[in-house]
């Protein structure tokens, strides 16, 4: 059987999560002190809230964490009785540990209707002499204010290129494999602070064979941005042609839609060195291309405007 990355480096311990230090920082301190208050965990996707609740439990309790951890999803345990039921029998047991309460985990908890929270906030009273609950979230307004006026927030962010690299070298040393920087640039790009996401794509390109930023790119099917930076310049220049060509390839090759492009060339108009004045043109003829093919209008016909446009806007003079 083969393992699954995501979950063989999962880390165990609050010090192994990378990119939310503030958070571990406190979440260290509840454990010097065995302490802990209810928690809502908010975020985006993959960026470390399971794992931190996780990680917390196994700080507090040790060995016997199992038996001291509720995991509910909201989204699944289909509906508000169903969830109390499970809470209820599960606080009826004493914790088995000397901290003298246990941990519910309630994954998606911004799916419960606020009726439902309400629900669940008088279940959170009746149990909280013996239970702590960590409520994971995508957006903490979701949540209704009883229930935030009775937590601690921490606010998870999407992991920085810097942080994902230190991850992935660590995955690379443990598989014994190299990987290079634009290999590792190109994954942190494409995963967007998604740490799921970059290792999923770092196991996959790992198990191609070929560990390139190309391979990448190709793999998770965006156009290296590099390709859009060629595109970009030859449409300036007014090599109308060509640059068609190349964008006729890309959508044929990689399986990229008109919109696709207009984002992949969006997004590398920021890097790109003209004038302030030329990037402000292409930005708007992105924006109408993009608009209009949305609307409706033919892939085709918006994305040879486009090329006339940015031939039209490359003629200026800085
Ligand atoms: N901050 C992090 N440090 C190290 N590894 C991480 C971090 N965040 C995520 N991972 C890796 O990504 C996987 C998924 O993370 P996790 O399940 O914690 O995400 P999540 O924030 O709960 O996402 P979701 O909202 O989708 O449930 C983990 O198993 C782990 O391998
Ligand atoms: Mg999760």
């Amino acid at each position: 059987m083969i393992d699954i990355w995501t979950e063989k480096y999962r880390p165990s311990r609050l010090s192994d999560i990378v990119g939310q230090d503030d958070i571990m920082r406190k979440l260290q301190s509840f454990v010097n002190h065995k302490e802990l208050p209810h928690l809502i965990f908010a975020g985006p996707a993959g960026v470390g809230k399971t794992t931190t609740a996780l990680a917390l439990t196994m700080e507090l309790f040790g060995e016997g964490w199992r038996d001291n951890f509720l995991e509910l999803n909201a989204s699944n345990e289909r509906g508000i009785d169903v969830i109390r039921e499970n809470v209820k029998d599960f606080a009826r047991i004493k914790p088995s540990n000397s901290l003298g309460f246990k941990i519910i985990f309630l994954d998606e908890a911004d799916q419960l209707t606020p009726e439902a929270q309400a629900a669940l906030r008088r279940t959170m009273e009746m149990y909280s002499s013996a239970t702590r609950f960590i409520f994971s979230c995508n957006y903490s307004s979701q949540i209704i204010p009883p229930i935030q006026s009775r937590t601690v927030v921490m606010r998870f962010r999407p992991i920085k290129p810097q942080d994902m690299k230190k991850r992935i070298e660590i995955i690379a040393r443990e598989e014994n494999f190299a990987i290079d920087e634009d290999a590792m640039d190109a994954i942190t790009e494409i995963s967007e602070g998604d740490m799921r996401k970059a290792l999923n794509i770092l196991q996959t390109i790992k198990s191609s064979g070929e560990m390139s930023a190309a391979r990448i790119y190709e793999i998770s099917g965006m156009a290296n941005p590099k390709q859009y930076k060629t595109l970009l310049s030859k449409a300036m220049a007014g090599l109308f042609d060509e640059a068609r060509e190349m964008l006729d390839s890309m959508m044929i090759e990689q399986g990229l839609s008109g919109i696709d492009i207009i984002r992949g060339i969006h997004s590398a108009i920021r890097r790109e060195l003209i004038s302030p004045r030329q990037k402000i043109q292409v930005i708007m003829a992105l924006g109408e291309s993009e608009f209009r093919i949305v609307e409706g209008s033919s892939d085709n016909i918006q994305l040879d405007a486009l090329l006339a446009k940015l031939a039209y806007i490359g003629q200026e003079v800085n």
